[in-house]
């Protein structure tokens, strides 16, 4: 998820210089991501850029972005997914002759094809990412078409994948050209001015009166003109898309939530897509597997929600490949160490990549000769940079200091890698992992589901949950880190004593607790045999009064011994974390909430933990 914006000013009739605008722009875009950033601008008959890896602001001072010539500028802040986080692949990217510089959010899914033939054609590349193929294609056909809008046209008809696309040109320098399908884009129209923009944080400060850019759509602005048609040449009268916002700024850079958290919630099922659409295409999940069978010991580790999906990783290994994964948690690394030697494989889970508990982990097992994989949401991030290979979540920036879509979208990663390992060493068939690999990809379209079917129960529960003092989270199997990450969440972001232990354990001494209207949350995944054993676990627990809430599935036997249940659709257990999680997200927010906390700013936490 990058931030792209783009100013084209008719005269000098604004209060601010268009770079002046792009750099303010930038700044509210940061929050989409901020590895890297850039401008380019028409200065007389050149073409600008200014660009470089760091934050904006440092960029500003270093690079003066704001104070860029010309009166048609594109801005851009990254959040690296192909390319690590460097000048060079910071955008705008231009082409061989300096003619077009473009800015993108999204990821084109045949650029490795587009290279290829551009640069058989001639044409030179200087970046790792896959934006660079779309100035160069635009240069090639503007070699043949000499117009730059139908040049633009032709390109953008050859590219696969999601994309919000910002291009200025010499030849044409007082327009910015756009088109747009998946990632999102607004114009935002104003008098003497048009500046479009990934989405209404950026413009705020400029206009009110926005169009919202439809999939399909591609046209361009110049300071006082719109121009709008589809892929198939309809003109698209946009006067009747036009709307006023009526959001404050800081109500925008949420998108309209009270909180990131609840924003980041939402975003589960865009985040799960695009981690999805990343790990079935990298190259680098099979050299995982081959690292994974040719180790002599396999250990998993990480801190806090990573620790969690470590787990998750460990139990589903063990279940589909019969490959025995040692679970830790990073800081007791040192309790692991001695049995580590050449020939072992580390993997480190870690969404930041800056978890100092995980990178000390990482060093001390490096020391003993053994090999690392990083499982990351940042790109070349310190965890990712000192291990052998990466593989990488899509989540995008994650602000709340709670982790949510990270979790989900490591354990799809992790799933994934799972269900390859159990192909190649022969323990599941071709069919059976197709199926697998189908079930993650449809877990988008399930997370959005299950949101949108408990959210309100979450909310409801909120009322009543808010006053308890402690509360269990049982399971059993596949459902165990599932639990301990909802019981992470209560704590974290609602204050309360929530413990999370294998439901089987209850008998051994928990059960003590346990009173009248004691909380007790099962975690039920889609497993009759674990349905069966969870009965007894609740039978227990009423028969001391506790209080029974259920993440169940809808058709369980189950639904009906809950005092309140979050009935979500039934799918399979290799899903679990993806869809049980949602829900005691939720309900940890609204409990929050509900006491007048801010599920952003927790006491005491911050977002990434820098030190031992
Ligand atoms: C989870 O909600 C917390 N923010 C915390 O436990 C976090 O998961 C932990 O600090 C690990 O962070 P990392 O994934 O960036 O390494």
């Amino acid at each position: 998820m990058c931030g792209i914006i783009g100013v084209v000013v008719s005269n000098k009739s604004t209060r601010y210089s268009p770079g002046s605008m792009i750099f303010r722009g930038l700044l509210r875009l940061e929050y989409r991501g901020y590895d890297s950033a850039g401008v380019a601008s028409i200065c007389g008959d050149k073409l600008i850029v200014l660009k470089g890896k760091g934050r904006i602001i440092d960029l500003e001072k270093k690079l003066g972005f704001s104070k860029i010539c010309g009166s048609v500028v594109i801005g851009h802040t990254r959040w690296a997914t192909h390319g690590a986080p460097s000048d060079i692949n910071a955008h705008p990217h231009t082409d061989c002759r300096n003619w077009f510089a473009v800015v993108h959010n999204g990821i084109i899914q045949n650029y490795l094809d587009l290279k290829k033939t551009l640069i058989n054609k001639g044409h030179v590349f200087k970046s790792d990412t896959d934006t660079e193929v779309i100035p160069h294609l635009v240069e090639d056909y503007y070699g043949v078409l000499r117009n730059v809008y139908r040049s633009f046209k032709q390109a953008v008809r050859v590219l696969k994948g999601s994309y919000a696309l910002l291009l200025i040109s010499v030849h044409e320098p007082e327009k910015i050209f756009f088109a747009k399908k998946d990632s999102p884009l607004i114009i935002g129209l104003g008098n003497g001015f048009n500046v479009l923009a990934s989405d209404i944080p950026a413009i705020l400060e400029y206009t009110r009166r926005i169009i919202t850019v439809r999939d399909g759509w591609i046209g361009y602005v110049s300071g006082n003109d719109v121009y709008i048609e589809d892929l198939d040449g309809n003109i698209v009268d946009w006067r009747r898309y036009v709307r006023i916002i009526d959001w404050s700024i800081s109500d925008a850079v949420k998108a309209g939530y009270p909180h990131y958290m609840l924003k980041e919630i939402h975003e589960q099922p865009r985040a799960l897509k695009d981690t999805f659409y990343g790990i079935s295409r990298d190259e680098n999940i099979v050299r995982v597997v081959d690292m994974i069978l040719d180790a002599e010991k396999v250990f998993v580790t990480g801190a806090g929600t990573s620790f969690h999906a470590s787990y998750y990783f460990a139990l589903v290994t063990n279940v589909l490949a019969g490959v025995m994964v040692y679970p830790f948690i990073a800081s007791e690394f040192e309790s692991y160490t001695s049995a580590v030697g050449e020939g072992d494989l580390l993997i480190v889970v870690s969404q930041s990549g800056e978890t100092m508990d995980a990178l000390k982990a990482l060093r001390a097992f490096k020391e003993r000769g053994a090999r690392i994989v990083a499982v990351s949401n940042v790109v070349d991030s310190a965890i990712p940079r000192e291990s052998d290979i990466a593989v990488y979540t899509r989540a995008g920036p994650e602000i709340g200091v709670a982790a949510t879509k990270t979790f989900t979208t490591q354990t799809l990663v992790l799933a994934w890698i799972a269900v390859f390992l159990a192909k190649s060493c022969g323990c599941i068939g071709d069919d059976e992992a197709r199926e697998y690999m189908d079930l993650l990809g449809d877990s988008a379209k399930i997370v959005s589901e299950t949101i949108s079917v408990t959210e309100y129960a979450a909310k409801k529960l909120s009322e009543w949950l808010y006053r308890v003092k402690s509360a269990y989270y049982l399971s059993r199997w596949i459902g165990v880190p599932v639990a301990m990450e909802g019981a992470l969440k209560l704590k974290e972001i609602a204050y309360i004593h929530a413990e999370s232990y294998p439901a089987g354990e209850s008998k051994h001494g928990p059960i003590a607790l346990v009173e009248e209207d004691f909380p007790v949350i099962f975690i039920v995944p889609s497993n009759r045999e674990v349905e069966k054993l969870l009965l007894g676990n609740i039978k227990e627990m009423k028969a001391r009064g506790a209080v029974i809430i259920g993440v169940v599935p809808e058709d369980s036997g189950l639904v009906d011994e809950m005092d309140y249940v979050f009935s979500i659709p039934r799918t399979h257990w290799l899903i679990t974390p993806i869809t049980h999680t949602p829900p005691q997200q939720l309900l940890a927010y609204y409990t929050a909430v509900r006491k007048g906390l801010d599920p952003d700013k927790p006491r005491n936490l911050a977002k990434t933990v820098t030190v031992e």
